[in-house]
């Protein structure tokens, strides 16, 4: 049987279950990364599971999100990553190096290679032809820890590239005409496997910025094959005995299959506060802009900043625009500055930020009020940025570019400058990449106060009776459940701290509301949980008493997040149930038990209805809720 490229890196690393579309199977992981927004939570887990040395072929700590010290809480999440990595046999990113997905599609990312990492863009390293998956931080533990990781298996898209990308139009243009046409929701259970003449028109960097916001589709992961383009990109990171061919068997079948005709692509921008609400940038021009960001994992690669530069060269930023650019790495910034490019920016008034998320996190340079912001980033939902009232709009590195000079929105293919692109040159830096320590007995891991135990759930309860605290409509992301932001970040490993901002842009005070209920329920509409894989977002819950989510649909990695954390998620069989539901009514889990059966009866106490809600999740799915969630589980079982 000829098999497509996705089925021929899965089913080589299936450990058990069934590789059929739909089917739970347990997959082998090479790789793992966290970044430290989710890592300390991932490896306070990690030594909680009772493991010496990590099992997996490579894993790497990355610190690139909470680089901020303006306190001492991050420099002290710092402090016990590199210990408790130097430890347990983990390459650790200093502070500065670079973007997490940016540093390991340089150099660590290799074809054919399974890799899962607590950041849901961690399907970049797909560029590289790598299954790459974004998972909750007591996944990519458990994954560091040997245990299998269990996905289901995916329907495979094939997205067939035809023709050759006109001026002014980037592989940003590609992922947004396909959010355009399939919305965040287009991916849920799908690999996206990108075929066809058009793919060897595209460089390695401009296809991570596809797999990178194949994210933003819901998708699994995307994938594109390992050809010559790989090898050069490979050969120039000085490790070119990573490269293996890869591609999909002639005849291979799929699923689907959408085409895109490169040649017919115009500038687009995706509008606030959703990545699918996509115009061109045409209709958008003369829009005054106020600020203008360039970088973060989507497009902070030397390509990307090379063809800002070649928009920027000769100009000066507008006066009403503040323009700010971010290196995805060291390495990046180091070619910037040997080939002028660097010059480029400072001379047209941009201002360089250190190679990190920065601003894509909300890490500073929040937009003025009612400010008008783009940025070349995967993400604008609704208080992302750190200003409720901006608007964000994503776009690619050229139209950021020209914007900026311009002063408002402006379609690059009308402007003229260069396409050409310097060759890049081979240059490798792993000098802030800590090795692990050859003597990891003596190697003492630093715990400064902002590292607090983690919070504990109870085994599940056969009756629930609670509140519904809280109703929220379609698509709240996780950016609403466990905000990011200067002010709330550093508080990533202090869940008791954490959860007194759940949801405070949508219900202020939930906090107070769950402590005076003894915790509830939440009620919520379609598409529950997208964005982020940050795992606070069930665990702030859960410490919050949270027993359940009740939702019309799920993302995926949320709601395997929560019911790694004990939560249980039920979906309305009946739609019109949702509607049924307000505020604050008493809901009743008779027999928790009837989980496992995939069907769950629930009473409205207040209303005195009843509804019948689906409950999709595995026998061992059920195990974990049982024990109030996988660490529990974990703890109870044998050491590892
Ligand atoms: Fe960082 Fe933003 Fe990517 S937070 S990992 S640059 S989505």
């Amino acid at each position: 049987m000829p098999k497509n490229l996705v089925q021929k890196i899965l089913d080589s690393h299936v450990a058990s279950g069934t590789p059929k579309a739909g089917e739970p199977v347990e997959l082998v992981i090479d790789q793992t990364l966290t970044q430290d927004a989710t890592g300390t939570m991932a490896y306070i887990q990690l030594e909680a599971m009772g493991v010496d040395q990590v099992k997996t072929e490579l894993s790497v700590s990355y610190v690139d999100h909470n680089t901020l010290q303006s306190g001492y809480m991050n420099a002290d999440d710092h402090a016990y990553l590199q210990s408790v990595a130097a430890k347990h046999g983990v390459l650790f990113s200093r502070p500065g190096n670079g973007i997490c997905h940016q540093v390991h599609l340089e150099r660590f990312a290799k074809p054919g290679r399974t890799l899962i990492g607590s950041d849901s863009h961690t399907p970049t390293a797909g560029a590289m032809a790598s299954i790459a998956m974004g998972a909750g931080g007591l996944d990519v533990a458990k994954a560091m820890a040997g245990l299998t990781y269990r996905i289901t298996y995916p329907e495979v898209v094939n997205v067939r590239l035809e023709g050759e990308l006109p001026h002014g139009v980037s592989s940003k243009d590609i992922i947004l005409e396909l959010l355009r046409r399939l919305s965040v929701k287009g991916g849920v259970g799908r690999i996206f496997e990108y075929t066809g003449p058009g793919v060897k028109n595209l460089s390695v960097y401009q296809r991570a910025t596809i797999t990178n916001m194949g994210a933003e589709l819901g998708a699994t992961t995307s994938i594109f094959p390992s050809d010559e383009t790989t090898r050069a990109f490979l050969a120039r990171q000085q490790r070119e005995e990573d490269y293996m061919p890869m591609e999909a068997d002639p005849d291979a079948d799929y699923d689907e299959t959408v085409v895109i005709n490169l040649s017919g692509l115009q500038p687009l921008a995706a509008c606030p506060h959703s990545p699918d609400n996509v115009k061109p940038v045409s209709e958008l021009a003369g829009m005054k802009v106020d600020q203008v960001s360039i970088g973060s994992c989507t497009n902070s690669g030397f390509e990307d900043l090379m063809k800002a530069a070649n928009v920027l060269k000769g100009k000066t930023v507008a006066p009403n625009v503040s323009l700010t650019v971010s290196p995805g790495s060291r390495q990046v910034l180091t070619k910037l500055i040997e080939n002028g490019a660097l010059a480029t920016f400072v001379q047209a008034g941009a201002r360089i930020l250190e190679c990190t998320c920065g601003p894509c996190i909300g890490m500073g340079q929040s937009p003025k009020t009612d400010g008008v912001s783009l940025r070349t980033f995967n993400r604008n939902f609704y208080g992302r940025s750190g200003t409720l009232s901006a608007g964000v709009y994503l776009v690619s590195p050229e139209t950021a570019a020209a914007s900026a000079v311009a002063g408002v929105f402006t379609d690059p293919s009308t402007v003229d400058y260069s396409d050409a692109i310097p060759a890049e040159p081979s240059y490798v830096d792993d000098s802030m990449i800590c090795q692990p320590s050859d003597d990891p007995e003596s190697v003492e891991i630093i715990r400064g106060p902002n590292i607090k135990p983690l919070p504990e759930n109870t085994p599940l309860a056969a009756h629930i009776e609670k509140k519904a605290v809280i109703k929220l409509p379609d698509n709240i992301t996780t950016d609403h459940i466990a905000p990011a932001g200067a002010e709330v970040l550093p508080y990533r490993s202090n869940i008791e701290k954490l959860s007194t901002f759940v949801f405070r842009n949508n219900k202020e005070g939930f906090a107070d509301v769950c402590q005076a209920n003894d915790g509830g329920f939440i009620v919520a509409g379609e598409n529950y949980g997208q964005g982020s894989s940050r795992e606070h977002a069930a665990m702030a819950p859960m410490y919050l008493g949270i027993k359940a989510v009740m939702a019309k649909s799920f993302a995926r990695i949320h709601k395997a997040n929560l019911i790694n954390f004990g939560i249980i998620p039920l979906t309305f069989g009946n739609p019109a149930d949702y509607d049924d539901i307000d505020e604050m009514d008493v809901l009743a889990i008779e027999d928790t038990t009837q989980a496992a059966t995939g069907k769950v009866s629930v009473k409205n106490v207040t209303k005195g209805t009843e509804y019948v809600m689906d409950c999709d999740i595995t026998d061992d799915d059920f195990v974990l809720l049982q024990h109030g969630g996988a660490l529990n589980f974990i703890k109870n079982s044998q050491p590892l």
